[in-house]
């Protein structure tokens, strides 16, 4: 369970009916240690009475910017002062781009303008909201102003569609802040993780890859960075949106990958190979591109380093963990790959027709030295989020004269 203990969270509910959810986040907040004071819109007291936010918060509900009677209770600029975070879950398409525009006309557009604590959103709309040109501008500049975002998540939506713009669950959002406010179980790590898949050059324009996505190695990284670590990424090719991590290293090849890693792994106190590295590559990549004049044509290959290998037997080497993706006998291949490689701890998951690769569920077989679990069907985000609390707890159950 996360700490907030002596954190001020200044919550802000806007217009839309995920706002429901934000009475249970409240409760998950306080539980958590935080202290919450709740600022509604207009809209929000559409769908939910102040009273409830008033009797989970035990403090009066703000309302108005221009009220006398608040103003002189706590006016806006105290309550800006006084939060750690400011937080807007829900976070609707209207606020948000009114938040871009630096807008003040309410008590919420006010106190964000106000505030120099953090400010994180839970956005949740209809997916076309989400998707639209408008919303996705808006939240590029707001990222770029340091905005942080807290999902959304894909799935079914209140309207009967389906895609992303779902808020995150309360638990997952009072995770997040725990990260945010460095109290995560993973703050103060640097974690090295790598995704996706290489590409082998056979020409300038004809590679060799595999099917890998990346989603497992993002998600790793996303949910890394809300649970507090530093992370670096280094990722091979992928269609995925840049992730939320300290560092985006950008490589094509398994060579590049390898030079890239062995360059950071030393600083790092995690390593995650999450990659799908190519275990061949061809022995000489033409420099022009190859014509198809013979029947038949002959690739020689050869073996592209282990990286996860190579950092296991670094000196100084940071709590090694690899992937293993197998079609059968997966548990035995875990438990022998953890000893081969002298890992700290392997996470294996099952791969063929419709699993692992590309797919947005998993499932995982965890094991480590004295220990192992299944991790059951998930998608991605979640399953991340699950490994990295036991890479946490085994991190810290390994280090423990540096848990202070
Ligand atoms: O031995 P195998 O390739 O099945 O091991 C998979 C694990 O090893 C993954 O964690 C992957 O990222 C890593 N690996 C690597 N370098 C390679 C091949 C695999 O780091 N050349």
């Amino acid at each position: 369970m996360a700490s907030l203990a002596n954190k001020n969270i200044l919550l802000g509910v806007t217009g839309g009916i995920a706002a429901y959810k934000a009475a249970e986040l409240v409760r998950l907040l306080r539980g958590a240690g935080a202290s919450v004071r709740v600022v509604m819109t207009r809209a929000a007291t559409a769908f939910v009475a102040p009273l409830t936010f008033q009797a989970l918060s035990g403090q009066p509900v703000h309302l108005e910017l221009l009220d006398p009677a608040e103003e002189s209770a706590m006016g806006h600029i105290s309550l800006a002062r006084w939060a750690d975070l400011v937080l807007v879950a829900p976070a609707t398409a209207d606020f948000i781009a009114k938040l871009r525009a630096g807008l003040a006309d309410d008590l919420l557009g006010a106190l964000c303008l106000a505030a120099t604590a953090p400010l994180a959103l839970a956005p949740a709309m209809n997916q076309a909201m989400w998707n639209h040109a408008a919303t996705r501008e808006n939240l590029e500049v707001l990222e770029r102003r340091g905005v942080r975002l807290l999902g959304p998540a894909a799935g079914s939506q209140a309207c009967g569609e389906t895609g992303p713009g779902r808020m995150l669950e309360p638990a997952q959002i009072v995770e997040s802040v725990a990260g945010l406010l460095g109290d995560g179980p993973l703050a103060g790590l640097a974690i090295l993780i790598t995704a996706g898949p290489t590409r082998e050059a056979i020409d300038p324009v004809r590679y060799i890859s595999n099917r890998s996505s990346g989603k497992m190695g993002y998600a790793l990284a996303e949910a890394a960075s809300a649970l507090g670590a530093e992370v670096t990424l280094v990722s091979g090719p992928t269609a995925l949106p840049t992730p939320r991590v300290r560092e985006l290293v950008e490589v094509e090849s398994a060579d590049e990958m390898h030079r890239t890693v062995m360059a950071r792994a030393e600083l790092a106190d995690v390593y995650i190979g999450a990659a799908a590295v190519a275990d061949y590559v061809p022995n000489a990549s033409a420099a022009q591109k190859l014509k198809k004049s013979a029947d038949e044509m002959i690739l020689i290959m050869r073996k592209t380093p282990d990286i996860l290998a190579a950092v296991a037997a670094l000196e100084k080497r940071p709590f090694t963990v690899g992937f293993a993706a197998e079609t059968d006998h997966l548990e035995d291949y875990a438990r022998q790959k953890l000893a081969a490689k002298a890992l700290d701890l392997v996470a294996a998951n099952r791969v063929g027709p419709g699993l692992g690769f590309d797919a947005d569920d998993n499932a995982l077989f965890v094991c480590w030295k004295g220990g192992e679990t299944h991790l059951p069907l998930a998608p991605k985000p979640i399953l991340a989020e699950q490994l990295l609390r036991l890479i946490a707890e085994r991190y810290h159950a390994q280090n423990p004269a540096q848990d202070s």
